[in-house]
């Protein structure tokens, strides 16, 4: 082969590589999409019409819960320590009694929250404060992680008043002396 054959064919082989290049290149530029204009799909909630949103009569009003506090003073002992039959899995009552699941609860109505010597409570109820209080025991009590996020409490809640009401009186009454009932 002489050197002009060798030049011929790097050049075929350039012109060939030159060629594909600019094929690319078209196919490119015509297979390149133009940006939607708008989202294909309706995006739920971005304007009025496609809006989940319900309308403000159809949202459920949430019920308040009810208190126990007018139903204290007549409420019924024994119907209270059989219902804190439930509480009893993990929880004791008497004066000096263990700490089980649950803290020790003698004399725990009016007592500062989350100070049972020995229990390791949750960050939860570690920092809430206060005392327990008639009306924080009946919204605990109806719904333990509703009231205090975070409780390890792992307890359904007494839906009925008046078994809340039993109960938070039978815990009332293990104590010496009994925070005094509500006005
Ligand atoms: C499955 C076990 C379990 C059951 C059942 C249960 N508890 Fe508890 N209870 C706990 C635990 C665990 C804690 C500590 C919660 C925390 O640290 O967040 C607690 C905490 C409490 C406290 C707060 C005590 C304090 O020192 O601040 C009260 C009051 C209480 N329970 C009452 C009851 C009553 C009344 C019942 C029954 C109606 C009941 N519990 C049922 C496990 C239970």
């Amino acid at each position: 082969m002489s050197g002009a054959d060798i030049n011929k064919l790097i050049l075929a082989g350039l012109t060939t590589l030159l060629v594909m290049l600019l094929i690319g290149n078209v196919v490119n530029e015509l297979s390149h999409s133009e940006p939607l204009e708008q989202n294909a799909y309706a995006v739920l909630g971005s304007d009025g019409a496609t809006s989940g949103e319900p309308a403000a009569a159809e949202v459920e009003a949430v019920p308040t819960l009810e208190s126990v506090t007018p139903l204290l003073a007549a409420a019924d002992l024994d119907a209270g320590q059989k219902a804190a039959k439930r509480c009893a899995a993990c929880h004791t009552f008497k004066d000096g009694g263990a700490n089980k699941l649950g803290p020790n609860l003698w004399a725990i109505v009016g007592k500062e929250k989350g100070t049972v010597d020995g229990f390791s409570y949750s960050g939860a109820l570690e920092d809430t404060g206060g005392v327990w209080s008639y009306d924080d025991l009946n919204a605990f009590l109806a719904d333990p992680k509703g009231f205090l996020k975070g409780t390890k409490m792992n307890f359904s809640g007494i839906k009925d008043v008046e078994d809340r009401a039993a109960v938070i009186a039978y815990l009332r009454a293990q104590a010496d002396s009994p925070l005094a009932l509500p006005e």
